[in-house]
């Protein structure tokens, strides 16, 4: 239905970054199963990094911290490793590896954003490598760290097999693979499939929330781990009411801000109105703020 409503450009229909979601789904349904070519990949690739850069993500950023400190403990870091932080965003999970003593680097492929890290490292006098990077193609040589970590990041590559190859790559053998991705139930995942039918990515690419069960990440790593922990846990998000959610997200985040800015003025409406709905539905609150639980996949991999 919403498909109607957008003005529905391939570009458009590329270019919001949460959009491939629940896709996969629709395909086997539909009997189809078509393998996006390299060309999409890397325009929806070049079209996500533009949707992160707008906006500030890095207000939204700072609510996640407890998710990057949680993924350290859940690592359990020890001081002096050399741990990578990928899709480090504004640098929450670097910073909490930097917290516990550890050499630590993060890359992102956001220049702003790393800015911003740069800020947060020299405001707690933390020393921290902030360097660009692309989860596709981490620039650092094999078995470089002991500890790779990406927390809600490096699951938005649009490659997930090459993405979970460099991982791999880059961790030295016997150390670990640290990531937070979010579920494919709950409310983000509701919330991105919600996006897709407005904004429906190209045929056959992969939903991100792929990342958050079991069954992918094992597909994903084959034998490149000797073990794999998972851990299913909740982020609640916090907010004043619904309606500052939602302000919050369309002046800061940038996949909404680009998603919106996509839409006709009808399909803007209509996709506000399912936003709210669906958040009003896992608000737990019982008053006037928001409390909505999230669902997400702490995994932990050692590299064979
Ligand atoms: C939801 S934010 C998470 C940021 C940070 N890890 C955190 O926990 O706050 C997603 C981040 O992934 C980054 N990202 C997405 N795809 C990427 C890629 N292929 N290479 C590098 N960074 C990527 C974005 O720029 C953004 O900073």
């Amino acid at each position: 239905m919403p498909r109607s409503r957008i003005s529905g450009s391939l570009s458009r229909r590329l270019l919001f970054s949460y959009s491939n979601l629940y896709r996969e789904l629709h395909d086997k349904e539909s009997g189809m199963n078509a393998q996006p070519q390299a060309s999409d990949l890397k325009t929806v690739k070049e079209r996500q990094q533009g949707a992160w850069a707008s906006g500030d993500y890095a207000m939204l950023g700072s609510t996640f911290v407890v998710i990057s400190e949680r993924l350290c403990e859940a690592v359990d870091l020890r001081a002096g490793q050399e741990v990578l932080d990928v899709a480090t965003g504004s640098g929450n999970t670097a910073l909490a590896a930097a917290r516990r003593f550890c050499g630590v680097t993060g890359v992102d492929y956001v220049p702003d954003l790393l800015k911003r890290a740069r800020e947060r490292a020299a405001a707690e006098r933390l020393r921290v490598a902030f360097q660009e990077g692309d989860a596709e193609n981490i620039p650092f040589p094999d078995a470089s760290f002991d500890v790779v970590l990406s927390t809600i990041g490096a699951m938005f590559a649009p490659d997930q097999e090459r993405t979970a190859g460099e991982l791999l790559r880059v961790c030295r053998s016997g150390g670990k693979i640290g990531m937070a991705n979010w579920a494919s139930d709950g409310f983000i995942g509701e919330m991105l499939r919600v996006h897709a039918r407005y904004l429906p990515p190209p045929p056959g690419l992969k939903p991100p929330v792929l990342w958050g069960t079991e069954e992918r990440v094992r597909e994903l790593f084959g034998d490149g781990i000797t073990s794999l922990q998972n851990t299913r846990r909740v982020f609640s998000f916090r907010y004043r009411s619904v309606e500052h959610y939602w302000d919050f997200m369309r002046t800061h985040n940038g996949p909404t801000i680009k998603a919106f800015q996509a839409l006709d003025a009808t399909a803007r409406e209509n996709l506000t109105g399912e936003l709210m709905d669906l958040t009003r539905r896992f608000n737990r609150s019982g008053d006037e703020t928001m409390v909505v639980p999230a669902d997400y996949l702490e995994i932990v991999a050692t590299r064979r």
